[in-house]
């Protein structure tokens, strides 16, 4: 088979899933389901293939993240598989030194606050991830009809831990940039944009279905802000990567206020935390895109009858919207029993079977 039409076949076979229907708005035999961080700590098969072997060096062996990829799959019967790897990825591999802390998060041993910091972030190659395309194929091979999910982080999310040099709640030195120096700020954010473009690319090509921008901390910011210092970098990646056209889905935390700008931005599916029901988001995002969301991912702590009273009321808030993929809020959290969420899934395909 041709490198094309090897890459093309997982995106044929999953075209009609139920997953992608839902993102282009289209009839579903199910409200298709997938959880953010579906893989991960709350599995006993990560913390098992994990041990002894350092979070980035995991993204960097195409086997293992083929295998970590499957797991919730395999387990939790999910409509989509998100590929395994970090926001942090495409920044190591144009060469920032930058670790994953367990329990803290990504740490960048110098942090970006200068001109001349600028010139460390280089354009990004798809020669620099090999195991980045060769883990999307074996993976694309393994999963048939169900649809693998791209992603990378948003200029605004990946600035935030360049230049605070680590997970911050405050964002000041972020802030202090944007204020300060909107011409750096801009420049730095247009860079970003640029790699976070060329690392869903190389996804795409290799044969992802659709790709998840996450602007996880974006919420942080009122809505001026965004959209004077936030939306142009994020409309480049949405842009530069709409030719191929995969859904393309936008998510962050808190962003109750932005979710208008965050469709306009370019997304083809608009991710919900937990704040707005899905009912009140669809009037704030308008129509023509579909929505993602939003169990609060705490409410998998207070046993089957909560999960499922709650995820009722997800689903009815999401009743009269035309598409609709069920998620969390947010990601998993580690000391999630995996059966709550398996539990879910059955849920909610036996509520929404048509
Ligand atoms: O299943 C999936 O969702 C795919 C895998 C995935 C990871 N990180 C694996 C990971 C995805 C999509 C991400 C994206 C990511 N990374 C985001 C955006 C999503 C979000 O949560 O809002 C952010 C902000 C990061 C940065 C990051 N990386 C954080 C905050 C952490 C947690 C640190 C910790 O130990 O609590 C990481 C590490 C990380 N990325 C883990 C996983 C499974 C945990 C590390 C481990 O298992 O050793």
């Amino acid at each position: 088979m041709s490198e094309r039409s090897q890459q093309q076949t997982g995106r044929i076979a999953a075209h009609d899933s139920a997953f992608l229907r839902a993102c282009r708005r289209e009839p579903v035999p199910h409200t298709p389901v997938w959880f953010m961080r579906q893989a991960g700590r709350s599995l006993p098969e990560y913390r098992k293939v994990r041990e002894g072997i350092a979070m980035l060096d995991s993204c960097m062996r195409p086997d293992l993240v083929t295998e970590i990829t499957l797991q919730p799959v395999r387990r939790h019967n999910v409509d989509a598989a998100i590929f395994f790897s970090d926001i942090v990825v495409p920044l190591k591999a144009v060469g920032i030194d930058l670790d994953i802390k367990p329990g803290v998060g990504p740490v960048v041993a110098e942090p970006v606050r200068t001109r001349a910091d600028l010139e460390r972030l280089r354009p990004l190659d798809a020669s620099d991830v090999p195991y980045v395309t060769e883990a999307v194929r074996q993976l694309t091979g393994e999963l048939g009809a169900t649809p693998l999910i791209g992603f990378a982080g948003a200029p605004f999310t990946l600035a935030s831990y360049l230049i605070e040099g680590g997970p911050s709640r405050t964002y000041e030195n972020t802030k202090a940039m944007m204020y300060g120096d909107p011409e750096l700020w801009a420049d730095l954010v247009d860079r970003l944009a640029g790699i976070t473009a060329a690392f869903l690319d190389v996804q795409i090509r290799a044969g992802v279905s659709a790709v998840q921008l996450f602007d996880s901390w974006a919420g942080a910011l009122a809505p001026a802000e965004y959209r004077n210092f936030v939306m142009p970098a994020s409309a480049k990646v949405f842009d530069a990567v709409a030719h191929h056209g995969v859904p393309r889905i936008h998510f962050g935390v808190g962003t109750g206020e932005l979710l208008g700008l965050m469709g306009e931005a370019g997304a083809d599916v608009v991710g919900v935390d937990w704040r707005v029901p899905l009912d009140e988001a669809v009037r704030r995002v308008g129509p023509g895109k579909a929505l993602q969301g939003n169990l609060d991912p705490a409410v998998l702590f207070a046993g089957r009858s909560a999960v499922e009273m709650k995820a009722q009321e997800v689903l009815d808030a999401a009743s009269g919207l035309e598409g609709h993929v069920f998620n969390l809020g947010h990601g998993v959290m580690p000391n999630t029993d995996p059966d709550a969420l398996t539990r879910l899934v059955e849920y909610v395909h036996e509520r929404t079977a048509r």
